[in-house]
């Protein structure tokens, strides 16, 4: 499987069948890796309701016919006739591609009463968590068990885990390999993916992939 970085929290993860895309903004990001109208999907991620992780949600899915993953709250936000498969926290949910479980993120969702989340997927028989936006929290222990592959990981700081706590993230995770996200789109997002590398690297052995804005890695 190839895993693409398209700028921010955006990646399209790619199998033979499948393309999974997640939290596509695109077309309104100013660093984008892609413009919406050239990205195809079979399934898209939405982790919570701000506009640099829905963007080009609904018009992907709409061109490509493919689902969207969202908790309930979420989904109240794309268009009716929108195919969408939704769950909450904790749950999987099986699919085609392998499958899903929604996981817990500590951060605003922009609906009213509902939550953000992370998405952990299975796909080809490797576990991909994207944690979506999220400070550290002690329920990314449980995800230990669940032997994640790649964790990918926001480290921008101010809305989300700084590099500081993406490291303890790796910590309690112990993926076998982290891809840094949520960083150097706008200034106040600033951090220096080259240093996170090395002090997780140092600190848990675990491997860190940094992907420049277009980039990809196979698996
Ligand atoms: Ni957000
Ligand atoms: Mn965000």
């Amino acid at each position: 499987m190839n895993i693409k970085y398209l700028g921010h929290s955006c990646f399209l993860i790619t199998s033979k069948e499948y393309a999974l895309l997640f939290d596509p903004f695109l077309n309104g990001n100013p660093s984008s890796g892609a413009k919406a109208d050239d990205v195809n999907a079979t399934h898209i991620f939405v982790t919570h309701g701000h506009d640099d992780h829905i963007g080009d949600a609904v018009s992907i899915a709409t061109r490509c016919g493919a689902t969207i993953y969202a908790t309930v709250e979420t989904a109240g936000l794309f268009p009716k006739g929108a195919a969408l498969d939704v769950g909450q926290m904790g749950g999987f949910i099986p699919a085609d591609f392998g499958g899903v479980k929604f996981t817990s993120a500590i951060h605003g969702s922009n609906v009213s009463g509902g939550l953000s989340c992370g998405f952990l997927v299975t796909l080809d028989g490797k576990k991909i968590y994207h944690a979506g936006d999220t400070g550290l929290s002690m329920d990314m222990a449980l995800l230990e068990d669940d032997n994640v592959d790649v964790a990918l990981l926001p480290i921008g700081d101010r809305f989300t885990m700084g590099p500081k706590d993406a490291l303890r993230a790796t910590k309690l995770i112990k993926p076998k390999q982290v891809i840094p996200m949520h960083y150097n789109t706008w200034p106040v997002l600033n951090q220096d993916a080259s240093r996170f590398k090395k002090d997780v690297e140092a600190a848990t052995g675990v491997k860190v992939t940094v992907l420049a804005i277009g980039d990809s890695v196979s698996l």
